[in-house]
């Protein structure tokens, strides 16, 4: 074993990186023989320098991360700062001085991630962000690399641990979104401003991630239609039990119409109870990912949280370490196959519509007049009546969005709907 240590430059030491400095540690020795040289921490870089650290020599600790990337010394940096600048900088910082980074930054690969990857081969290095996406689940390394002789049509999966925990609520309670929300606030899971998550920022950023990787194409955060899960209603989940179903706030990646482009996005969806995704209870992440030759593989674990983070983290480092050391460098961006990405019209899936109308002859007939109108297929109806007015429930068959969008909006022109309720894709089956 080469005894001269590989030096790591920790920039944050919050939940992920005192966790990432604490195994560093306590597994010293551990990391040492796996990787085939000891890893030493050579600095932290911290935006609250007298914030006590426990187990971390003072010493180590500067706020200049500047600096400490430009040191020269540093093998690999580990970023876990998070947000797009100061990252983004010192990433680049970091490969200009001869470092590899591993990072856990969903947010700026969603965003930044070709120009990463861009500066990480013009000198050399690594660029690993496995803690990016799902916490502790291995996703992106499947993806990169067991699944890099297969053909993947399809990557489904809960990626935000926060909406699955309030989601998961309102299910088993029967509680609306604000109590669900509140009681995710007090235990912890939802942040005091939960926007990232309900609004589906964070699982957008995710999904970019994924696709690219999985399609060797190049998606961006805004390539990716987003909906957050703030109008789902204690109505909807009582109407998904009648179907058999629950609701899911899914990131949906895939081929679209011959294969020649794909689609990503993120919004709430009616999911059957039978699919395991349907199961994943809590905060916890699940993602399908489905290919030509391995039929359909699920990836199940903790989705966030300092330790299982911090173990994706781990990984990474150990990856990198061992490329140093062998002077190679792992898999860089693969985005030969340059798909384009669809918008969210041409996405083919079924839809669950709730409309109030007035109950009198004839409406029925209206309605189903619109869906043919637009090519979309009714699959079943269901509708409860009471003093004139009536609920009407609609499942299509599959239809494009573009379609079902033209279906709502002629049915909100009919006098007699009074309103749509809600809109919801049903996926999974
Ligand atoms: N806030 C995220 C979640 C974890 O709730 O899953 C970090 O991406």
């Amino acid at each position: 074993m080469r005894t001269r240590p590989l030096k790591v430059a920790l920039l944050g030491c919050g939940v992920v990186g005192s966790e990432v400095a604490r195994i560093m540690t306590t597994h010293a020795d551990d990391l040492a023989a796996r990787i085939g040289a000891p890893v030493e921490l050579a600095g932290v870089a911290v935006r609250r320098p007298s914030k006590v650290r426990e187990g971390i020599d003072p010493g180590l600790v500067t706020t200049d991360a500047t600096a400490l990337v430009k040191r020269g010394d540093i093998d690999v940096v580990v970023e876990v700062i998070g947000g797009i600048e100061p990252a983004r900088s010192l990433i680049a910082t970091a490969f200009e001085h001869g470092a590899s980074v591993v990072s856990a930054n969903k947010a700026l690969l969603a965003q930044d991630g070709a120009a990463l990857h861009a500066a990480a081969e013009e000198h050399g290095r690594d660029l690993y962000y496995e803690a990016a996406v799902a916490g502790a689940i291995p996703l992106i390394r499947p993806l990169r690399e067991s699944l890099a002789g297969d053909k993947v049509n399809r990557v489904l999966g809960i990626v935000n641990g926060t909406t699955n925990f309030i989601l998961d609520k309102m299910d088993s309670t029967g509680a609306g979104y604000q109590e669900a929300l509140d009681e995710a606030t007090a235990l912890g899971y939802a942040e005091a401003d939960p926007t990232a998550d309900v609004e589906g920022f964070d699982a957008a950023a995710k999904a970019a991630i994924l696709a690219g990787i999985a399609f060797h194409s190049r998606v961006r955060l805004d390539d990716v239609y987003r909906e957050g899960m703030t109008e789902v209603t204690a109505a909807d989940f009582r109407s998904a039990k009648e179907m058999g179903c629950t609701i899911k706030l899914l990131a949906i990646c895939e081929r679209a119409g011959d294969g020649g482009s794909i689609t990503a996005r993120v919004h709430p969806a009616m999911i059957p109870l039978t699919h395991p995704l349907a199961s994943v209870r809590g905060a916890y992440n699940a993602v399908f990912v489905e290919s030509d030759a391995s039929g359909q593989l699920m990836f199940y674990g903790p989705g966030a949280g300092g330790s299982p983070t911090a173990s994706a983290v781990l990984g990474d480092l150990v990856a990198v370490c061992r490329n140093r050391l062998s002077g190679a460098t792992g898999p860089g961006e693969s985005a030969y196959a340059a798909l384009p990405v669809s918008g969210m019209g041409e996405v083919v899936t079924r839809y669950h519509i709730s409309l109030d109308v007035a109950d009198k002859p004839g409406v029925l007939a209206q309605v189903a007049t619109v869906f043919a109108e637009h090519g979309v297929s009714i699959d079943t109806v269901r509708q409860q009546g009471k003093d004139g007015e009536a609920s009407l429930v609609v499942v299509t068959h599959r239809a494009s969005d573009a379609s079902l969008s033209g279906t709502v909006e002629s049915l909100r022109k009919l006098d007699t709907v009074r309103g749509v309720a809600s809109i919801m894709r049903v996926e999974g089956e």
